[in-house]
């Protein structure tokens, strides 16, 4: 995985069909997704469950550009090496699901990872100031987590902050929850370059009708420039 700002869509699949996970991966990608975002709950860290590591690695051989895994669990360390083992590219923990977020982001390393932070909406940037030599992305929360299809809540300013205190690292800026053509230009504009988005890709479109999923996601590139 190379480093660079350009623009990145991530759809979540939380917004897919639960019963056919691989063929709405390989449409999402045939219709330009750039990162396929993987949302793990379990329903103690967020009040809903998705899936763990085994159905994760099932998702692994349909994943032909990066496998983002957004874990909303806690604790976090004791699954590392079971998501590595799933094949994630990047693994992602909250920094409010532990008090060793620093410990957790060397272990998603030594596991071979590129490790990410997440922020919920009610933790300020600078909560990531002496993590920045070491996150590869930081997760910008525009939602409560735990559900697809929430509004968006205005996180622009921590965007904008955050983008500031990263100059010039290999730092992602994503931004996931209520991400649609409305809202993706405020947050790229403040310096983000990955959009996730679940249900504005997913919404009217299906295995059998790839290309609303490719019209969605086209719509919020515009949008976002
Ligand atoms: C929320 C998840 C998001 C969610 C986004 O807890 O982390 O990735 O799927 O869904 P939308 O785009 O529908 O807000
Ligand atoms: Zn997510």
């Amino acid at each position: 995985m190379s480093f660079d700002r350009s623009l990145k869509i991530a759809p979540s699949i939380l917004s897919a069909d639960f019963a056919n996970f691989g063929a709405e991966i390989r449409a999402i990608e045939a219709q330009g997704a750039d990162w396929v975002h993987v949302d793990v709950m379990d329903g103690h860290f967020v009040p809903n469950l998705t899936f763990g590591p085994p159905a994760v690695k099932a998702f692994r051989p349909h994943v032909k550009t990066v496998m983002d895994v957004h874990l909303m669990i806690s604790p976090v360390d004791a699954y590392i090496d079971a998501y590595a083992d799933a094949g994630a590219d990047i693994l992602t923990a909250h920094i409010e699901a532990g008090p060793h977020i620093h410990r957790t982001l060397q272990a998603i390393h030594a596991a071979g990872m590129k490790a990410g932070v997440a922020l919920n909406p009610g933790t300020p940037a600078e909560a990531v100031a002496d993590l920045l030599d070491m996150a590869d992305l930081i997760c910008v929360m525009t939602v409560n987590p735990g559900f697809g299809g929430q509004k968006f809540i205005d996180m622009t300013a921590k965007v904008a902050k955050l983008r500031a205190m990263i100059g010039d690292r290999a730092v992602h800026i994503e931004i996931d929850g209520g991400v649609d053509p409305v809202t993706a230009p405020l947050v790229r504009a403040a310096g983000a370059d990955v959009l996730v988005a679940g249900s504005a890709v997913f919404k009217g479109g299906s295995v059998d009708k790839p290309e609303v999923y490719g019209a969605n996601m086209q719509a919020i590139r515009a949008a976002a420039g």
